[in-house]
């Protein structure tokens, strides 16, 4: 089994799940997110976590389609596991029905991306993000 992103995250947003949950499996779309069905562990840290209880098992009924459109877009979208401020407009959003066939947005969303604005190629000190090699010679 796997959990599934549903409905009310669409237009909310609120991103609160991509801080708990232990092996990043959450993919960004513009205005929702999808959790990766093989690389979800099943812990089930995310569900309590979602303000607008959009995250359920799959084991629910009646979420074929949840589930296939959480596997297909988990693979196109870019990895996201920081947090980063939900939409203005978030709160107006949650609880409203029928956000897919309204809202969905297949385009990407920006994920864990970085300095890409900057557009600073002489300078290497920009981000905080980059931890993966713990010994690079020189620690800041
Ligand atoms: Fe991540 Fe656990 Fe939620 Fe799966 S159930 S998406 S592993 S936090
Ligand atoms: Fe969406 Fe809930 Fe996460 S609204 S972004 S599933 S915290």
């Amino acid at each position: 089994m796997t959990y599934v992103v549903t409905d009310n995250c669409i237009k909310c947003k609120y991103m609160d799940c991509v801080e708990v949950c232990p092996v990043d499996c959450f993919y960004e779309g513009e205005n929702m997110l999808v959790i990766h069905p093989d690389e979800c562990i099943d812990c089930g840290v995310c569900e309590p976590e979602c303000p607008a209880n959009a995250i359920v098992p799959d084991t629910e009924p009646g979420l074929e389609s949840w589930l296939k459109l959480n596997s297909d877009y988990a693979t196109v979208w870019p990895n996201i596991s920081v947090k980063r401020e939900p939409p203005a407009d978030a709160k107006q959003f949650d609880g409203v029905p029928n956000k897919l066939e309204q809202f969905f947005s297949p385009n990407p969303g920006q994920g864990d991306a970085i300095t890409e604005h900057v557009g600073d190629p002489g300078s290497a000190k920009t981000h905080p993000i980059s931890n993966e090699h713990p010994s690079h010679g020189q620690d800041p």
